[in-house]
């Protein structure tokens, strides 16, 4: 299949917004750009473009999928027996970086959501996405628009390196702001759950939620007992070709034990990258540094991208500094220690 590469600069673009649309509507596949990565999106309520979704991505059947709206009016079309808190968190969030998890109403389609009872909803800030959305008149279900496994696309460069050739449509809206995948919040029982953290912290989430708690397998990957909550947890994830190790502490601390590492996996024959936090770092030993700014929203924002980059220069070990900080260092540590499948040396 040929696969349209078509940049779109705003959501004023109605010619191309109505021609992404069409295609949805006709059980299409469609990349979008939201605020947090791109999206592979379909309709939906069509089952067999939804069933599409997975085959283009290798992904699980069991993982559910996001649908996304393009208003808070439109929740109530597909979820059932919304709590007011689900309201007032998504009347001060949305649109915005944030999911909900809610009671399904039976118009989803199993496959979307992995015969849960339950759906995922989201309404993406992006204005070009939320246009696509309203002109098509369906929710769109979409899932991180990167084969299963692989770093989530944060440009639509990312996104044509692992689709190009098997879906309809790649829309260019620029780089993600966000650069991480959107908050997950389970309100479907008593007591709210944290199931994938993001740039919706938990300070802000306390404010709506005051008893939120915070899944097991956000930060833990070893846990194996009861149940997965939210499927998508249990699969490899954001693996880049590369191994990566992260190196979690000081960064005076880390500075040196990158510095060892480094020195062991080269005298082995290993190219290695390191993931610089620190911009006065610079090893020039190192076969790449990349830096990941002196913020860790900017950390962020990059990780997936850089984490591409490594395996473009075609590096054998990344060595990511990591020193928590604040708010987001949950978000940001989920994605770390998956793509470094638990790899974690604490200095
Ligand atoms: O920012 C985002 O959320 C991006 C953009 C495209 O909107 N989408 C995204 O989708 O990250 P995906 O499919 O890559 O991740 C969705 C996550 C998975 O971990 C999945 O298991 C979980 O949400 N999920 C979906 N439906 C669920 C449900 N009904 N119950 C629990 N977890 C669910
Ligand atoms: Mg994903």
């Amino acid at each position: 299949m040929e696969t349209v590469f078509v940049p779109i600069k705003d959501e004023k673009d109605i010619k191309n917004i109505k021609l992404a649309a069409d295609i949805l509507k006709r059980g299409g596949l469609v990349a979008l750009p939201t605020e947090t990565v791109y999206g592979l999106g379909a309709n939906a309520l069509d089952e067999t473009a939804v069933a599409h979704i997975f085959a283009a991505k290798g992904r699980p059947q069991d993982n559910p999928l996001i649908i996304h709206v393009s208003c808070i009016d439109d929740v109530s079309l597909y979820t059932e027996d919304v709590p007011s808190k689900a309201y007032k968190l998504m009347e001060a969030l949305c649109p915005g970086p944030l999911t909900v998890i809610l009671k399904r109403k039976s118009n989803i389609p199993d496959i979307v959501s992995a015969n849960l009872e339950t759906v995922a909803v989201r309404i993406p800030k992006h204005a070009i996405t939320r246009a696509i959305i309203k002109e098509a008149g369906v929710p769109i279900a979409a899932p991180s628009a990167n084969l299963s496994g692989k770093p989530s696309p944060t440009t639509a460069a990312h996104v044509a390196a692992d689709m190009d050739g098997k879906i309809d449509m790649i829309i260019d809206g620029g780089p993600c702001a966000v650069g991480l995948e959107s908050t997950v919040v389970d309100l479907t029982g008593d007591i709210p759950m944290l199931l994938r953290p993001g740039q919706i912290g938990l300070s802000v989430l306390r404010k709506f939620l005051p008893n939120i708690e915070v899944d097991k397998h956000v930060t833990d990957l070893t846990v194996s007992d009861g149940p997965v909550r939210s499927p998508g947890m249990k699969y490899k994830h954001y693996s880049p070709n590369a191994e990566v190790i992260v190196i979690e502490g000081t960064l005076e601390n880390t500075q040196k034990e990158i510095l060892s590492q480094m020195n062991t996996f080269q005298n082995a024959g290993k190219k290695v990258g390191v993931l610089a936090q620190d911009s006065a770092f610079s090893p020039k030993e190192a076969d790449t540094i990349l830096y990941a700014g002196d913020t860790l929203d900017h950390y962020a924002a990059h990780l997936f991208s850089y984490l591409r980059q490594f395996d473009d220069l075609k590096m054998d070990v990344i060595l990511a500094q990591f020193e928590p900080k604040g708010d987001i260092s949950l978000a940001i540590k989920n994605r770390l220690y998956r793509s470094a499948a638990n790899h974690i040396i604490r200095v």
